[in-house]
């Protein structure tokens, strides 16, 4: 198994290239089994998670063509799918493969809705909690479809197509709303999805389903509606940029001190995470190129935040901003309302000499002057690169196991942070 060994103290400066947006890229992959023309993305980031979803889209007869380089190419830039569901052969997703990979549920939608039929297999557990799909099944009953349970699989019918619905869901849910959002495409009549998440990820879905001939508006907001259509066709689709590769990439800047451009990014896709940035001391600026993240000299002050579906402070960023607060100045407080076991990377932190006490869903930070490297375990994607952001900080050698985990969402890491300054490689094997 691939580890990664990091000697930490160097400061961050130069440019790093943001790659598109996992948590846009998967529901988008998904969103070709609405239709059986061509769809087409670009700035695809190559990630284990994309690769694994093609698999699961080839294993319902999908064909996915990769795009050969083009001139003027960078090893950045993202790749081009061409994506073909025009012969849909199983409606089956099975368990080998979507407990893998929970996003690879959300295929239920486009196949029931445009195949009046899905046999899915639950997710099962996950390390950062529980996670239902309650409320996805919910949405689809709303749109009129039949759920049966059998041996873990849920089994959605709708032989004669699903139909417009009033989906109000009890909690925000990401998840949730992709899935009412790609099923209301194609049900008859109009949908109304009320206390629907806001995430920009949410957004580019609807963008690119519109562009396929849906009729969707209000995505962005917390009620959106859906026009359903009888058919949807082909597109050509760029993926926003991963704004929570962003925040990772300024974390570190702010954790070792540097001075980096963020190429790409955008800063509205981040605001309430670079406002904490801003009140941790560190200087943000954005520019035509993307955003830049410059710390030299001051510390780093402590900060309280709670995490907070979208436009609040981002779930998938708060063991990012705790590994950075082990150095703050002060006492921080971090609260966790999204997943109740989002905290494993803590006692890996203690590895390196953090001072952190958890009670309940609250994290308290005591920082420290320094941290110091030791072998430290990866336990999930984004508590495994807030172990690499602390080691880029930390005196010595720190060797970060189970790396596969980073891999499944932050493409080239180990470039992207050598080519800006950092002692980190790869150990493969
Ligand atoms: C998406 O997961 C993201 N995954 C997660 O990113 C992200 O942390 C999460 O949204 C929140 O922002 C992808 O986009 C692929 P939810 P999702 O449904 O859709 C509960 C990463 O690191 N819930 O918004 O699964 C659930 O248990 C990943 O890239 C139900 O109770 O999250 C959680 O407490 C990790 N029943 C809350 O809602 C349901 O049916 C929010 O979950 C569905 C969700």
């Amino acid at each position: 198994m691939d580890r990664i060994r990091i000697n930490g103290g160097q400061k961050l400066n130069g440019t790093i290239p943001i790659s598109g947006a996992k948590n846009a890229t998967l529901p988008l992959m998904i969103a070709s089994l609405l239709t059986d023309q061509p769809l087409v993305l670009d700035n695809v980031p190559r990630l284990a998670d994309v690769g694994l979803l093609q698999r699961i889209l080839g294993n319902h007869g999908v064909d996915v063509m990769v795009s050969g380089k083009r001139l003027g190419e960078t090893q950045y830039d993202g790749q081009t799918l061409h994506i073909s569901a025009a012969n849909v052969i199983d409606t089956t997703a099975p368990y080998e493969l979507v407990s893998r990979m929970r996003a690879s549920f959300w295929v239920i939608a486009p196949l029931v809705a445009r195949l009046g039929e899905a046999r899915v297999s639950m997710p099962g557990g996950c390390a950062i909690g529980t996670r239902p799909v309650d409320l996805l099944i919910m949405a689809l009953e709303r749109l009129g479809a039949a759920i049966d349970i059998d041996k873990g699989y849920v089994i959605a019918r709708a032989k004669n197509g699903l139909r417009g619905g009033e989906i109000k869901f009890p909690k925000v849910t990401v998840g949730g709303t992709h899935t009412a959002l790609m099923a209301a495409s194609l049900a008859r009549g109009t949908s109304v999805i009320e206390n629907a998440a806001r995430e920009p990820e949410i957004g580019d879905v609807a963008d690119c389903l519109n562009k396929m001939g849906a009729r969707i508006s209000g995505a962005g907001t917390s009620r959106i509606v859906v026009e359903g259509v009888p058919k949807l066709s082909g597109a050509r689709h760029r993926v926003l940029p991963d704004r929570i590769e962003t925040g990772t990439y300024a974390m570190a800047v702010a954790m070792t001190g540097g001075d980096v451009l963020l190429e790409n990014a955008r800063p509205e896709l981040l605001q309430a995470g670079l406002d904490v940035l801003t009140q941790a001391g560190v200087e943000i600026a954005s520019t035509n190129a993307g955003i830049r993240v410059t710390r030299n000299g001051k510390g780093i002050a402590a900060v309280e935040v709670t995490t907070a579906p979208f436009p609040g402070f981002p779930t998938d960023l708060q063991a990012q901003l705790m590994a950075l607060m082990t150095r703050a100045e002060g006492t921080s407080r971090i609260t966790e309302t999204i997943f109740e076991n989002r905290f494993m990377h803590v006692q890996e932190l203690a590895r390196l000499g953090a001072r952190i006490q958890l009670s309940g869903e609250t994290a308290t930070i005591e920082g420290v002057e320094r941290l110091k490297g030791a072998p430290v375990m990866a336990t999930d994607l984004r508590a495994s690169v807030s172990l690499v952001i602390a080691a880029l900080a930390a005196e010595g050698e720190t060797m970060v196991n189970r790396v596969y985990h980073l891999d499944r969402g932050f493409e080239r890491l180990e470039d992207k942070l050598s080519a800006c300054g950092a002692a980190i490689e790869r150990i493969s094997g």
